[in-house]
């Protein structure tokens, strides 16, 4: 059967785990030759082997995305590796929360690095290379709380925020070139990232999670993934500098 991804080789960053790793496998299973990047080799290894195991084409590629020339590297390998890049998935971000009195200026500048600095360059080294393989997708993970406020999340929102706005102005630098640029907010998701944010027990977390959201139940990274599909595809051809909201419900409330 064909898949959706046929003949597209994909960058996924954040790959080792959670939405990442989800986004990897689904390319995979859909055709697309993925390299997977992350900063935690260990892991990233074992989510490639499986991938390879099921019959997809994958490879790791170790990548501080904090690094410009950490995500120069990764692209060029991925096109030395491939011959070509057709979709970037810049998924890889930390959580961070911190008062405003007492955060420090490199709390703040580690949260931007990673979170808005990293995609960026992701954009800036692999954007050419896409539109010389004929046109693609970008994609970033933003989130709802680029959208809604929480306590204590000021600065990972500013980061967050700032993938929307970023999307939107290289969606109308690129269009001609073939290369739409859309972001991904999620909301909360079963991930290393969502449970090592809140403090206490997961279960007593999950269940008040669950009780506010409209669709009664924390999202799983394989919804997420499945968007990612979608924005990566041609079955969004006509869609760029958009916002794609999947969050249960939580922000119409
Ligand atoms: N889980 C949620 O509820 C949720 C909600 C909204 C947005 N997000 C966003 O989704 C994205 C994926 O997060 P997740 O929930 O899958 O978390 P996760 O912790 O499971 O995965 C994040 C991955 O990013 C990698 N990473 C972190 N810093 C990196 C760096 N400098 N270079 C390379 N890799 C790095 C980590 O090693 C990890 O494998 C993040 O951008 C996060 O902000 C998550």
């Amino acid at each position: 059967m064909a898949g959706r991804l046929d003949g597209n080789v994909a960058i996924v960053t954040g790959a080792a785990s959670g939405i990442g790793a989800a986004s990897a496998r689904v390319f995979a299973e859909e055709g697309a030759k993925v390299a997977l990047a992350d900063r935690n080799h260990g892991l990233l290894d074992e989510v490639v082997r499986d991938i390879v195991d099921r019959g997809g084409e994958a490879v790791a590629i170790e990548t501080d995305v904090g690094s410009e020339a950490s995500v120069q590297r990764m692209v060029d390998q991925t096109v030395q590796r491939f011959g070509a890049l057709h979709i970037m998935y810049a998924n890889a971000g930390i959580s961070g929360r911190f008062d405003l009195e007492t955060v420090t200026a490199e709390e703040f500048d580690r949260v931007i690095q990673v979170n808005l600095r990293g995609p960026f360059f992701c954009a800036k080294y692999a954007t050419p290379k896409i539109a010389d393989s004929g046109g693609g997708s970008v994609i970033f993970t933003a989130s709802e709380l680029a959208l809604v406020g929480s306590p204590g999340a000021s600065v990972y929102s500013a980061s967050k925020a700032g993938l929307i706005g970023m999307a939107r102005g290289l969606a109308l630098d690129y269009a001609d070139a073939g290369v739409r640029f859309n972001c991904i907010c999620p909301g909360a998701v079963d991930t290393p990232m969502l449970w090592g944010e809140e403090k206490g027990e997961r279960d007593a977390i999950e269940a008040d999670i669950s009780s506010r959201m409209p669709l009664g139940r924390v999202g799983r990274p394989d919804e997420i993934a499945k968007s990612a599909l979608y924005l990566a595809s041609d079955d969004s051809s006509f869609v760029t500098g958009h916002a794609l909201v999947v969050d249960g419900g939580w922000t119409v409330r």
